[in-house]
């Protein structure tokens, strides 16, 4: 019955505004596995929340099978809140769902959490610190993953932070963690992270779903050298900002520039906001969640610092790079510059000079290339 609900459900579903493919779904094993589960386990009629939904499978598949009291949602990346909003809609009515930080707002009262297993420890370690610090004492939290992504690291996290983790049988290639009993929180770690960055000079904040963590990547790194040679602007923006080390470093670089940071992921938008803080930069440092660019208006910003992600969820993907170079062509005024740091093996020069102009490849070292694009006039 719950099998036949689903599969009505997960035929609707799709991923847009995210990336659709005839090869792409918008739900997998696990999202029908973690709501299967928790029907088996009498979790109708609870108080539900959903964390890590990718495209809306697991909140709408629970609104469906376990009829709560009530559903909340937290999703990382604004394409999937958005995915999950347009999902909804397609679908009509259903038990209304509020989507949420990660937090108290999300978790008070939750006895039942239905997790989709993030990449990094680190991010598990903040979600279960939240479930543990806000659900219900009784909560159950379902953490389920493709048993290929999952590691008995994931059991060590749950365990500093529930009294019982028991793995349940694997179905289909993924598995469920089922925790139960948060302990008490003296033993929660804090997030953000806030690391000195030595070498530059620089607090970093990070919360667990952040690219890098409090850590300096080494392209990162990289395109930091190169700071001198860039132009003074007036509005510059660090896309896909991480923790905000471009902006910040950026916006000490030229004090008479406003910096906008800018990611998809709310982790981001949140460390990169306490690394302005952390710095007394956070007057000269906006930060804001957005896909791409998408709220920008055209030729609004001087300057547009780049370190683009080659890695889309487990493979190698280039397409989320070409997306964000698109979007900086878009939103530079004319004469205004992209930098991008990129791994020497992708070839984003055509598209550097096709969607923004004139490119010029100002280092290399053994991993990198640096490039200089000047917007060319419309
Ligand atoms: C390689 S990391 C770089 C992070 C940071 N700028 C740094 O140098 O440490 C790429 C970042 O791009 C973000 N990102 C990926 N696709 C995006 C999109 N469509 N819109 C906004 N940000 C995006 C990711 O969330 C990630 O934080």
């Amino acid at each position: 019955m719950a099998a036949d609900t689903l599969a009505g459900i997960f035929q609707v579903l799709r991923r847009r505004p995210d990336v659709e493919a005839p090869n792409l779904q918008a739900w997998d094993a696990t999202d029908r596995l973690l709501l299967e589960t928790a029907v088996q386990l009498g979790r109708a009629g609870s108080t539900v929340a959903v964390i890590g939904d990718r495209y809306g499978a697991l909140t709408l598949g629970a609104s469906a099978v376990l009829a709560p009291a009530s559903l909340r949602v937290h999703q990382d990346l604004i394409t999937g809140e958005r995915a999950l909003r347009l999902n909804a809609e397609e679908l009509g009515a259903g038990i209304p769902f509020v989507q949420l930080p990660l937090g108290e707002e999300l978790l008070a009262g939750a006895d039942t959490v239905l997790l989709q297993l993030p990449k990094t420890l680190a991010e598990l370690e903040e979600i279960a610190a939240a479930v543990a610090l806000h659900a219900a004492p009784d909560v159950r939290l379902l953490a389920g993953g493709r048993v290929k992504h999952m590691s008995l690291g994931m059991n060590a996290v749950l365990e500093r932070y529930f009294l019982s983790v028991q793995p349940q049988l694997a179905r289909q290639k993924s598995r469920i963690l089922l925790a139960a009993g948060p302990k008490p929180p003296t033993t929660a770690a804090r997030f953000p992270v806030v690391e000195h960055l030595a070498e530059l000079d620089l607090d970093v904040a990070a919360h667990g779903a952040v690219f890098a963590g409090p850590r300096l990547d080494i392209g990162t790194r990289f395109l930091l050298a190169f700071l001198p040679a860039m132009k003074p602007a007036r509005l510059a923006v660090d896309l896909g900002c991480g923790t905000g080390i471009l902006a910040a470093m950026y916006a000490r670089q030229f004090p008479a520039a406003a910096v906008t940071a800018t990611d998809q992921s709310a982790a981001a938008v949140q460390s990169a906001l306490a690394t302005a803080r952390a710095n007394g930069l956070a007057d000269r440092i906006s930060v804001l969640q957005d896909d791409a660019l998408g709220t920008f208006s055209d030729g609004s910003v001087d300057a547009v610092l780049l370190n683009p992600p080659f890695h889309v969820g487990a493979g190698v993907h280039a397409g989320a790079g070409l997306k964000m170079i698109e979007a900086a062509g878009r939103v530079l005024a004319s004469g205004g510059e992209l930098w991008t740091v990129y791994n020497r093996h992708l070839a984003y020069l055509p598209a550097l000079e096709r969607h923004v102009g004139p490119t010029v490849v100002e280092g290399r070292n053994a991993k990198f290339t640096v490039t200089r694009s000047t917007r060319s006039p419309r």
